[in-house]
């Protein structure tokens, strides 16, 4: 098969779809990959190193949607991504369509067959292709809490393992999931006084097997909450409750009685936030503050380390491109977790919550969501 890796151009973003490692396997399996010069840019990988690995170079992005039959991404394409699709080909990125009816419309109009990292599935039901930046969040929650700690950066001063006869830092971990975990280990492993909250009981079970007793695992009740909350210097946000936006734990009331210059790192808020007082930040001005408590929104973590995030992502995408580069659309059929990542096809939207989210009570019924939509 011949595939195309853009450079990517929303803003901010480094990562690419495919790094030299991949190309090099592909390469190796007798399929043609085509790299727009610079796409590797961001994470240090240049055009040399993609063709030593075995990819052809071309200048622009046109030749790269022109020529290739499958295009690999991250972000969700732009607009003048999306019309430069094929009805031939196959694109597969984070698409994230259910908020975006105007990405949804193109993509429907392109004919393409498009896939979402974000719904393909694995064996456990959870979501394989989101968990590498759910991973990379978490260990990242607690990078950022310890630099907006710091005292000349407005935080409370506390170093977060202590030293010896001064306490470490409290940090407190709202939600076990993927980032929740990934947080508590950095937490533990410098040396603070975690606690992770949960409302899934089996999940603290595991966690408490996990951590074999190194972080406090607590339910999640408003009283928890709370007492944790106002005692803590450092709070996580990591809910995520599927398919809904993230429920506020936190309201404003409680910052007044929380310790001046505490640190919210509120992971959740790419769902909304689960901090009443979050709202989206950047990682050019990551932190704000409220009440005497500093906030950090970054609503795309990853984005920061994108050497680490393209390479884990990589890890976890590579086998499905594999996948796609040999069967083709026969894969879906091979595949059930790989046709769960089918978000559109041949002018329609192929996932039902996703339909659902667009506005239509089918899939067939996407076929009248154009004109509906104009
Ligand atoms: N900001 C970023 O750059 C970034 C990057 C990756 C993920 N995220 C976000 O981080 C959030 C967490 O992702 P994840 O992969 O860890 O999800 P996950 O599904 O693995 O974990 C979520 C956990 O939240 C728990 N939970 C739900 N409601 C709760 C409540 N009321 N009280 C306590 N716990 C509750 C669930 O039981 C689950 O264990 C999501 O919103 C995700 O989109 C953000």
């Amino acid at each position: 098969m011949r595939i195309g890796v853009p450079t990517e151009i929303k803003s901010d973003e480094f990562r690419v779809g495919l790094v030299p490692g991949s190309v090099r396997e592909l390469a190796a399996r007798g399929h043609e990959v085509i790299v727009q010069s610079g796409a590797g840019a961001g994470i240090f990988a240049d055009d040399a190193a993609y063709e030593k690995a075995g990819a052809r170079i071309v200048k622009s992005a046109e030749e790269v949607f022109f020529d290739s039959q499958m295009i690999v991404k991250v972000k969700e394409p732009q607009k003048v991504e999306w019309k430069r699709l094929k009805p031939d080909q196959i694109l597969f990125t984070y698409l994230h369509l259910a908020p975006d009816a105007q990405q949804a419309i193109g993509l429907m109009e392109s004919g393409a067959t498009a896939i979402a990292y974000e719904t393909v599935t694995d064996a456990n039901g959870s979501l394989p292709l989101l968990a590498p930046m759910s991973e990379v969040a978490g260990r990242l929650s607690i990078e950022a809490a310890a630099q907006a700690l710091r005292r000349p950066t407005g935080g409370r001063g506390v170093l977060m393992g202590g030293v010896p006869g001064v306490k470490p830092a409290k940090v407190v971990v709202l939600g076990g999931g993927v980032v929740g975990t990934h947080a508590a280990r950095m937490a533990a492993g410098l040396g603070a006084d975690v606690s992770i909250i949960d409302r899934s009981l089996p999940r603290l079970r595991q966690l408490d097997e996990l951590f074999e007793g190194r972080v406090r695992t607590l339910a999640s009740t408003m009283e928890t909450i709370e007492t944790e909350v106002l005692a803590a210097d450092v709070v996580v946000g990591a809910v995520l409750v599927a398919g809904a936006s993230a429920p506020k734990l936190v309201n404003r009331a409680m910052l007044k009685d929380m310790k001046k210059g505490a640190v919210l790192v509120d992971v959740a808020i790419d769902q909304g936030g689960c901090f009443e007082t979050s709202k989206p930040t950047t990682h050019a001005h990551p932190t704000f503050e409220v009440d005497g408590i500093i906030h950090y929104c970054v609503a795309n973590m990853p984005g920061a380390v994108p050497v680490t995030s393209a390479q884990a992502l990589n890890n976890a995408t590579l086998p499905f491109v594999m996948k796609l580069a040999e069967q083709e659309l026969a894969a879906f059929d091979r595949d059930p977790h790989l046709a769960a990542g089918l978000n559109v096809k041949g002018g329609r939207i192929m996932h039902s919550v996703v339909a659902a989210s667009l506005g239509f009570d089918t899939v067939e019924g996407s076929r009248n969501f154009r004109h509906a939509a104009e």
